[in-house]
């Protein structure tokens, strides 16, 4: 406001003065109306032009994104899948931040989102911290990153499950975030058994169904021998096979999958932070990014959010 009156009135300190104070006054009166909860103020202010960004390694987040729009159409959302590094979990920890760090930036500088959902488990897992005590507070000190392992962590807490199995990326396992995640929650007797699945992104990917029944269900075995009760999908992409893992594992094992997690966790965060919901657009958009238009990612882009959702291709990656 205040920039806008000082460029239209840079000949006249009157003018100025007078306009600047005045829009002073309009500002205060509209922040104190914004704290009173006026929700159709909300609605209709002109700082409400921002998007809620979801980024994952690939397809997988997309799951999560279709059960976010689902739980909260009003908003505006910008999804980006990096579909042509995929996958993230068998690399280093370097070219996982590095990666993840280039696709928050873009969606931060060139898609203007107030908030971000870091929906891959292996880029929450190396990145996030990093991401929020270094980069948010040096580039977009007033945006948001979030991510999903302690909200699905808090979920095993609900489901007070004592043995848990995790199923997710080799970098997930190996950084053992979920174990303390879980451990943090303070969880009497409980025992976290891990193991590694990393062949079932590539598939998912390549939508190679044939193989992904026995090679979810070598994966799934050791877990079972731990005689776990509950099944943590700690990976954005299973929640597609769900079905089959729940088949697999069989009814008594309870099966935490994050598209049924997050959306929730979501909303319940808006709702505690009118900072952020309050500079979010409400107009229903749904834009899908990604760094290469495969196979895979048109059916579902088609299936789940419809033809007016648009899919595009993007090229990003710089050092910021
Ligand atoms: N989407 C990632 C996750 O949730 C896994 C996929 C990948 O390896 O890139 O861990």
């Amino acid at each position: 406001f205040q920039a806008r009156a000082l460029n239209h009135s840079a000949n006249s300190p009157i003018v100025n003065g007078y306009i600047t104070c005045k829009l002073h006054c309009y500002a205060t009166v509209f922040g104190l109306l914004l704290q009173r909860n006026y929700r159709w103020l909300i609605l209709s202010s002109p700082l409400n032009t921002m998007r809620i960004g979801i980024f994952d390694s690939g397809i997988g987040g997309l799951v999560i994104a279709r059960a976010i729009v689902k739980r909260l159409p009003q908003y505006d959302y910008v999804y980006l899948g990096d579909t042509q590094r995929v996958p993230y979990g068998n690399r280093s920890q370097e070219t996982i931040y590095k990666f993840t760090r280039e696709a928050v930036d873009y969606l931060f500088r060139t898609q203007n989102c107030a908030l971000i959902i870091v929906a891959c488990n292996t880029a929450s897992t190396v990145a996030l911290r990093r991401l929020q005590h270094e980069y948010l507070p040096k580039h977009f000190p007033k945006r948001r990153i979030l991510g999903v392992i302690r909200p699905t962590a808090e979920a095993v807490t609900k489901y007070a499950g004592r043995r848990i199995g995790i199923l997710a990326t080799a970098t997930t396992v190996a950084s053992k975030a979920y174990i303390r995640e879980i451990k943090k929650q303070k969880l009497k007797a409980v025992h976290v058994y891990q193991q590694a699945a990393p062949l079932l992104v590539p598939l998912l990917e390549q939508n190679a169904q044939r193989w992904l029944k026995p090679i979810a269900s070598e994966y799934i075995r050791p877990l079972l021998r731990h005689k776990i009760d509950t099944l943590v999908l700690g990976c954005t992409h299973y929640p597609l096979v769900k079905k089959l893992i729940r088949a697999t594992v069989g009814s008594k094992i309870k099966v935490l999958a994050q598209d049924e997690i997050i959306p929730a966790k979501l909303a319940d965060y808006l709702l505690r932070h009118t900072e952020i919901a309050g500079v979010l657009s409400r107009r229903r958009t749904r834009q899908l990014l990604v760094t290469d238009v495969t196979y895979t990612v048109r059916k579902l882009a088609r299936r789940w959010f419809g033809v007016s959702a648009q899919l595009k291709l993007v090229r990003y990656g710089h050092e910021v």
